[in-house]
C-alpha cells in the first residue's frame, strides 16, 4: 500500500526517518555501542579480523565503499569490490581477513556466489548485512547484521542503502573499539547517530524545493555528479538513482579527478551536481567547482548551511546540524529525491523503470 504517496519509491525516501530508528534499537544505549546485538559468533570473529573484504552490487557497492572510509579511519584496511569482477579474479587473501557482504535482497546471484566461493579461500569467516532475514545470504553467513529497512517495492534503492550504511556504521564502531576508540569518542559517535532521523527529516522538508530543482533537469541528456571522500560514493549513488529512473545519462567522478577528462564535457548544458558538507576538503571541492563555473557549467549544490560558497554563480539547497560521521547518510536524501522528482517529471515508470528487476537472481 502506497498510502498518501504516489509511488513507492517516494514512500520509501520518506520512510527512512523511521527504519533508521528501528535499525539503531536495541544495538546503542546510552552512548555505548551494545555489541552483543552482533550475536556471540560476531565477538570471535571482531576480535579476529585485521582486516574487511567487502563485496556487492550496485547501491550496495556504493555502501561499502563508503564504509571503506570509515573502517580505514579506524585503522581497519577494507577493500571493496563488485561481486561479479570478485568471482572471476585471482584474489590473495590478507591474513586474518574478514568477507563481507551487503545486500538489500540478499539473494543477488553475484553476492552469493562471491560468499560461497570465499568459503574456499581462507577468509576468517562471513558477515553479512541484509535486509531480508529468510534470505540465503543470512541463512549462509557466519554472522548477519540486519537492516530494519522493511519490504523495499521500488526497484530503485533507498531505504535499503541508508539502512546499511547505519549497519556498517555500527559495525566501524565496533572495530573501532578494538582500535582504541575511547569512551568519549564512542558517546560523541553514538550521539551522531541517535540525532540521525532528525536529521534525515530535515532533509526529507526538502522535497518540495528539489522538485522545483528538477525542472532543470527534465530536459537534459546528461548529468555529472561530484564528491570527494565518502562524498563521492554518495556521488555515485546520486548518479545511478538519476540514470536508473529517469533514464538521464548520469555519471559520478571524485571532483579531483575533473580536468583529467570529464572537464571537457562540461559546457552550458551540463549540470553538475555537488554535496558541500563542511568538511575537511570544502576547499578542494569549491575549486573544483571553479573549474566548472569557468566552462560555464549549471552547478546544483546541497550544501551546509555553516559554509560560505564563493562562486559566481549557482543553485543550492542548505541542510543544517549535520554530524561529521552520519553526514554521508543525510546528504543522500536530496539526491534520492533530485531523481525521484526529475523522472516523475519525464513521466517514466518509476517504481519499475525499464529493463530492471528488483532482485537480479541470475548472473
Ligand atoms: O539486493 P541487493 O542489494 O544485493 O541488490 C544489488 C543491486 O542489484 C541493487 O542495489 C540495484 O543496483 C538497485 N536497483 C539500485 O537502485
Amino acid at each position: 500500500d502506497k498510502g498518501p504517496y504516489r509511488h513507492y519509491m517516494l514512500k520509501e525516501i520518506f520512510e527512512q526517518p523511521a527504519v533508521i530508528a528501528e535499525t539503531l534499537e536495541g544495538r546503542i544505549y546510552k552512548g555505548r555501542l551494545l555489541e552483543e546485538s552482533f550475536g556471540h559468533e560476531a565477538k570471535r570473529l571482531l576480535d579476529a579480523a585485521k582486516g574487511v573484504h567487502i563485496i556487492a552490487c550496485g547501491t550496495s557497492y556504493h555502501a561499502g565503499l563508503v564504509a571503506r572510509y570509515w573502517l580505514e579511519e579506524v585503522g581497519v584496511p577494507c577493500s571493496v569490490e563488485v561481486a561479479s569482477e570478485f568471482r572471476y579474479r585471482q584474489v590473495v587473501v590478507p591474513k586474518d581477513t574478514l568477507f563481507v557482504t551487503i545486500s538489500q535482497s540478499g539473494e543477488t546471484a553475484d553476492t552469493l556466489a562471491a560468499l560461497r566461493e570465499s568459503k574456499k579461500m581462507g577468509y576468517l569467516g562471513s558477515l553479512c548485512v541484509c535486509n531480508v532475514p529468510e534470505s540465503s545470504l543470512v541463512r549462509e553467513s557466519d554472522v548477519a547484521v540486519m537492516t530494519r529497512a522493511g519490504p523495499e517495492i521500488g526497484v530503485a534503492s533507498t531505504k535499503a542503502f541508508t539502512t546499511q550504511l547505519v549497519a556498517l556504521r555500527l559495525l566501524a564502531l565496533a572495530l573501532a573499539r578494538r582500535h582504541g576508540m575511547d569512551r568519549e569518542k564512542e558517546k560523541t559517535l553514538v550521539e551522531e547517530l541517535e540525532s540521525l532521523p532528525r536529521q534525515v527529516e530535515v532533509a526529507l522538508s526538502l522535497s518540495e524545493a528539489i522538485e522545483e530543482m528538477a525542472n532543470a533537469f527534465a530536459e537534459k541528456t546528461h548529468a555529472l555528479f561530484l564528491g570527494r571522500g565518502t562524498f563521492y560514493p554518495v556521488a555515485m549513488e546520486g548518479a545511478l538513482k538519476l540514470k536508473e529512473i529517469s533514464y538521464i545519462h548520469a555519471e559520478a567522478y571524485p571532483a579531483g579527478e575533473l580536468k583529467h577528462g570529464p572537464l571537457a564535457l562540461v559546457d552550458a548544458d551540463m549540470p553538475v551536481i555537488c554535496a558541500l558538507p563542511n568538511d575537511p576538503l570544502l576547499e578542494k571541492v569549491l575549486s573544483n567547482l571553479q573549474e566548472v563555473r569557468a566552462r560555464g557549467g549549471e552547478l546544483f549544490l546541497f550544501s551546509d548551511e555553516r559554509i560560505r560558497i564563493n562562486l559566481d554563480h549557482y543553485h543550492s539547497l542548505t541542510l543544517a546540524d549535520i554530524c561529521p560521521s552520519t553526514a554521508p547518510i543525510v546528504y543522500t536524501i536530496p539526491l534520492q529525491l533530485l531523481a525521484y522528482h526529475t523522472a516523475v517529471l519525464k513521466g517514466t515508470d518509476v517504481d519499475q523503470p525499464r529493463n530492471l528487476a528488483k532482485s537480479v537472481t541470475v548472473e
